[in-house]
């Protein structure tokens, strides 16, 4: 499973990166806002992070609310850098801007997805990454985990040749709060997990690592100088 990280902010992103473990971008519009830039500037920030991220894909996602302002949104975006991914929510616009845009050769993140038949319409639609949300699920008394699996499942019975750009569909496994939905991501073989900072770093520690690293500094130490 490969890690995204799930932020807009260039100095996380820049953080993950020199880690080497860093294998794309998702944004949201909520995300964007949280760094404080403007509406005019959006572009120019999405062109930064994907030229940050050489090649990597980077999710921007069109808040327009036809499919032809989705499209239009889509191209202008798609066109700032070729490893920008549109995302697009899982509605009868998105779906529509999916196909087109897809048919155009543009990568579609379909988002805000919270079950295996929505998954299977993106799909369809072209969407060339599927994001099922697990934590936004859970919040509402529902099992996020049980229906990523579901999606995981679903999307996986079928081949997706011809259906996009590069002839396959990836999980992204989305709304990740913490360490656990990363191991239950894994283990039912989604593609990606889109992960907060925060969380990745949660991911990476471990108190009998640090414990560790704190001994063998402290012993070594004590070896004798030759
Ligand atoms: C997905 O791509 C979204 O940006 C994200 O994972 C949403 O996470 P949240 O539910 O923690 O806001």
């Amino acid at each position: 499973m490969k890690f995204f990280i799930d932020t807009a902010n260039l100095d996380e992103i820049a953080e993950a990166k020199s880690w080497g473990c860093l294998a794309g971008v998702t944004t949201n519009p909520s995300l964007y806002a949280k760094t404080g830039g403007k509406l005019a500037d959006f572009e120019s920030h999405m062109l930064k992070i994907a030229e940050l991220c050489e090649g990597l894909p980077v999710s921007a996602e069109s808040t327009a609310a036809t499919a032809d302002g989705m499209v239009e949104e889509g191209l202008r975006l798609a066109a700032l850098a070729s490893n920008i991914v549109i995302k697009l929510p899982v509605c009868e616009a998105g779906l529509e801007a999916c196909r087109k845009l897809a048919d155009k050769g543009v990568r579609v993140n379909m988002t805000l997805v919270f079950s295996a038949p929505q998954a299977l319409l993106a799909a369809n639609a072209g969407a060339r990454y599927i994001s099922p949300f697990i934590g936004r699920f859970d919040d509402i008394s529902e099992d996020g985990v049980a229906q990523l699996a579901d999606v995981v499942t679903c999307i996986g019975n079928y081949d997706w040749s011809g259906k996009n750009v590069d002839d396959k569909v990836e999980i992204i496994a989305a709304s990740v709060r913490t360490p656990n939905h990363v191991t239950q991501a894994a283990l039912m073989g989604a593609d990606i997990a889109t992960v907060p900072l925060g969380t990745l770093k949660k991911c990476l520690r471990h108190p009998l690592t640090d414990r560790g690293i704190a001994s063998f500094e402290a012993d070594w130490k004590k070896v004798e100088q030759a």
